[in-house]
């Protein structure tokens, strides 16, 4: 059986990639090819060399101003392992509609919020500030706009009364970690219905 490669884009510790990894054994129709990282410091990419998945990083802060030349070089260390999908996980840059398009709708991401709400940064903090009663995260397809494209996946998380940013990012964190997962197995599979958990 053909398998789907999948390569995961980090900048961080890497939760979301490891759910990922974890993910794609046995009759899954995807396996991990390639975690690229945009900082060598990513800790996600000592996790993934313990599952001897091939590791690169292209450190942003080598384009300051250039980011055509910093999505040149992520293209190389993509393209040698030729993905067909990619998945951007804690993916803190970024891309231009360029390069986006370049991968003719195959890149995903996850972002913790319930979108279209909190496009952007600080969405744990902007929930709380809004007195929202529920939160979230969402998977979708990247487009060239920020936080935008079509929607594969959300899961609803409760805001109590108690919750600080810290408890809330950790309970988003936690459905963050089953959502996609269950997104890409579905994506791999060709299965074009949304999730939508719990
Ligand atoms: C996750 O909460 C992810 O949704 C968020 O960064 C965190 C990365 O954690 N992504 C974004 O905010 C992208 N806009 P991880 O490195 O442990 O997976």
């Amino acid at each position: 059986m053909t398998r789907l490669r999948v390569a995961i884009l980090i900048s961080g510790g890497g939760t979301n990639m490891l759910s990922l990894i974890n993910s794609m054994t046995g009759d899954h129709p995807a396996r991990p090819v390639l975690v690229l990282s945009s900082t060598p410091e990513a800790g996600g990419l000592e996790k993934a060399q313990h599952f001897e998945i091939p590791t690169a990083f292209v450190d942003h802060r080598d384009f300051p101003d250039a980011r055509q030349q910093f999505e040149a070089k992520l293209n190389q260390a993509l393209r040698s392992v030729s993905p067909d999908i990619i998945c951007l996980a804690g993916f803190m840059r970024i891309l231009s509609a360029e390069f986006v398009e370049s991968w003719h709708g195959n890149i995903l991401n996850i972002h913790p919020s319930l979108l279209p709400k909190y496009r952007g940064l600080s969405t744990h903090r902007r929930a709380l500030a809004a007195g929202d009663h529920f939160h979230g995260c969402t998977v979708h397809r990247v487009t060239g706009a920020l936080d935008d494209g079509p929607i594969l996946g959300q899961s609803t998380v409760p805001v109590t009364s108690n919750d600080t940013e810290e408890t809330l990012a950790a309970r988003v964190l936690a459905a963050e970690h089953i959502l996609y997962p269950e997104v890409l197995r579905r994506v791999a599979s060709g299965n074009k219905t949304p999730v939508i958990w719990p």
